[in-house]
């Protein structure tokens, strides 16, 4: 029925025609007595085979209304193509989606066409009423002309008399509802059969851009076919919203696109369909601290091969930890690696913000409504990016859309309920075949799983697994305050580690990443004792924006000592969201130590036990954006890359 407006509409767009109902295609009456009308619903979803006689080809268009909810769409299939229009009255905005992804938006108004009208209710714009929307009810002064038969279903026939004064139209409307006992396949009752259409109105040209009158007059014929009528529908997911991957220029966003934390671990999924492979990688990523991590597993001489590769912005590192033999290759962080970019002297590096590190640094996302992924619900925001290009990459247009979880879904694995999680994020972009003019589609899909965004691991930062022993100490202090370990450390392991970290590098005059391998533990006797390792310096240089001025190692223990013995240390943490602080015991710094397990099995300790603790998964990656594929493609065939050695 929404059709037939936009037949109607189709004949008209004509004004300024003077001219009075034609009575030789009907007479407009008044009222007359029959049997009640069917009672139109306030939802319903249809098809409609509408056939227009001189249009030689069949329209079908699948019709979706629902006026609790304010919405309405239609789906139009015509020559082999299908497109989409949909109303959103809430946003005052009418999507065209044509069959090849295009999208145009219009304003919906009073005065504007639009297939499911439009009223003002309660002072906002409203999907129109539904009788008017069928152009039948009582107001239309429908004639009972009694029962017959339609596709072989017993039908009541209704006849009214339409004239639409701006078209100067006069059309003989016969509508056919199934008779009152008769059931519908979906079980509703009086759905509409048929509605036949015939009228005649005066001809109009085009000319000059505009329709104007011309001389005479044309009949038409319309016939619309109803079938699979349902007034209790169940709307598939996104009836009332444009596909999904359709972005429309210009479009409101009536949501925000969340805000994901600038630190944050999480294991992903990337799914290439086009070469049929799923990489899996784990990254672990702060921003604050300019360090990035990943795990990944690589095929080398047919032996997998399982590498935590850690990205340390503060000076410009990379060191590449193979975990099946325990050896690092350092080198100076290049771009390829996707959380890198180039600084603004264009010739050292930076770690990217979150914006550039997941989506490309686009902030212009459209709202793309809720969806259901691997069961969880998600809403999803859309932006194409023009001329992206990235390392050697061509240059390219790059579709993105990424989806949450919505509010009411929350993450109980990690450590504190998570909402909002990324679910998934798709990039789609078409490039030109090498030295062709032929365009390949690309597609990537990257699932995302346990995303924590508290306080991340120290564990993934660590880099004591590059130090050699006489390149690195271990060391160890107590901390004064003896119920230390149960009152503040456990069960709170991670906000402690981060706290005391910071804590001991400032003291050292040396960066985070410098201090490694933290561990705390209470002994027998009931004595909190802080293990780690301080770290030297690289022996390569790095590629960092400003490499900070590295304390050399003797200096750094020795800035230590001073802080612990004159009680200056401090270690600041979080706990249970208030900032405390523990001690170390003056004296307590040392070189050697056993430690006693409290469960008096007395065992020499080494800091190197810990090493790698937390590193359960083993990933692949560090490269959560597109053009991601091709680096990994490199590392495999190229696994080592030369040092970069400082003289
Ligand atoms: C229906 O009948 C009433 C009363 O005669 C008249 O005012 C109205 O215009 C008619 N409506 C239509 C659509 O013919
Ligand atoms: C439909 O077919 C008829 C007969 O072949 C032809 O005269 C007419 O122009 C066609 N109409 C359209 C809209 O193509
Ligand atoms: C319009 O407002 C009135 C009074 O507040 C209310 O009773 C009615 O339900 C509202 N109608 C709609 C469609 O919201
Ligand atoms: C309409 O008919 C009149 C009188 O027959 C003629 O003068 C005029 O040119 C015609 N107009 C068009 C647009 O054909
Ligand atoms: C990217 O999109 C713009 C605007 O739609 C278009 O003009 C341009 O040709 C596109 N570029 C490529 C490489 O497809
Ligand atoms: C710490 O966690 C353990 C096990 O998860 C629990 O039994 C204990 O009560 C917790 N202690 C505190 C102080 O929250």
């Amino acid at each position: 029925m929404a059709a037939l407006l936009v037949l109607l509409a189709a004949l008209c767009l004509i004004s300024g025609v003077q001219s009075q109902p034609d009575s030789d295609v009907c007479t407009l009456h008044g009222p007359t007595v029959g049997p009640p009308l069917p009672v139109l619903p306030e939802k319903y979803m249809l098809k409609v085979e509408a056939n227009i006689q001189g249009w030689n080809h069949t329209i079908e268009v699948i019709e979706f209304y629902d006026g609790v909810s304010n919405r309405g769409a239609v789906n139009n299939i015509w020559k082999g193509a299908v497109s989409q229009t949909v109303v959103s009255y809430t946003t005052e905005e009418i999507f065209h989606v044509g069959s090849d992804g295009s999208c145009r938006v219009e304003k919906v108004t009073a005065s504007s066409f639009n297939i499911y009208g439009f009223q003002i209710v309660n002072g906002t714009a409203h999907i129109g009423n539904i009788n008017d929307i069928f152009r039948f009810g009582a107001q239309y002064n429908e004639t009972y002309m009694g029962q017959t038969t339609i596709r072989g279903i017993p039908a009541n026939h209704w006849q009214s008399c339409l004239y639409q004064e701006e078209q100067g139209s006069t059309s003989l409307l016969d509508y056919y509802f199934t008779v009152a006992n008769y059931s519908g396949a979906y079980g509703d009752r009086e759905v509409p059969l048929r509605l036949e259409l015939n009228g005649r109105a005066p001809n109009r040209e085009f000319i000059h851009g505009k329709v104007v009158p011309s001389n005479g007059t044309h009949n038409y014929s319309h016939v619309y076919e109803f079938f699979d009528v349902q007034y209790h529908p169940e709307f598939p997911d996104r009836s009332f919203e444009p596909h999904l991957g359709v972005v429309c220029p210009g479009r409101k966003s009536p949501k925000p696109f969340p805000v994901i934390p600038d630190h944050f671990s999480v294991n992903y999924e990337m799914v290439s369909t086009e070469r049929h492979n799923v990489f899996y990688a784990r990254q672990a990523y702060n921003y604050k601290s300019k360090m990035s991590a990943t795990y990944y597993t690589l095929l080398i001489s047919g032996t997998p091969t399982k590498f935590h590769s850690l990205d340390d912005f503060n000076t410009g590192l990379t060191y590449q930890i193979n975990l099946n033999n325990g050896s690092c290759n350092i080198t100076p962080i290049g771009l390829a690696g996707g959380d890198a970019s180039l600084a603004p002297d264009n010739v050292h590096v930076q770690i990217k913000d979150v914006a550039n590190l997941l989506y490309l640094g686009i902030d212009d996302w459209q709202y793309q409504g809720l969806t259901k992924l691997r069961e969880i619900d998600t809403e999803s925001w859309i932006a194409k990016k023009l001329n992206y290009s990235s390392g050697n990459r061509p240059i390219s247009n790059i579709t993105v859309e990424f989806f949450f979880s919505t509010a009411t879904w929350n993450t109980e694995g990690g450590l504190q309920n998570t909402s909002n999680m990324p679910v998934m994020a798709k990039y789609q972009w078409s490039e030109k075949k090498n030295g062709t003019e032929e365009m390949v589609n690309h597609n990537y899909i990257i699932n995302f799983f346990h995303f924590e965004a508290n306080n991340i691991s120290t564990s993934h930062f660590d880099l004591s697994p590059c130090f050699s022993d006489d390149n690195s100490e271990e060391l160890a202090f107590d901390i004064a305050n003896k119920g230390a370990y149960s009152q503040y450390i456990l069960n709170n392991t991670i906000e402690f580690y981060h706290g005391a970290q910071y804590s001991i590098a400032k003291a050292a005059a040396v960066t985070p990443t410098r201090v490694a391998s933290l561990f705390a533990a209470k002994g027998s006797d009931g004595v909190t004792t802080v293990f780690f390792q301080l770290l030297g310096i690289p022996w390569v240089k790095g590629n960092a924006v400003n490499t900070t001025s590295q304390t050399p190692l003797d200096e750094a223990y020795m800035n230590l000592e001073d802080a612990v013995n004159s009680g200056q240390l401090r270690l600041d943490f979080k706990h249970k969201g208030e900032d405390v602080y523990v001690s170390p015991q003056s004296n307590s710094l040392r070189t050697e130590f056993t430690f006693d397990e409290p469960d008096d099995e007395a065992s020499s300790f080494s800091v190197g036990t810990f090493i790698g603790f937390g590193f359960g998964m083993f990933i692949l990656g560090g490269l959560l954006c597109a053009g991601i594929v091709f680096v990994i493609r490199k590392k495999m065939v190229e696994p080592s890359v030369p040092y970069n050695v400082q003289s």
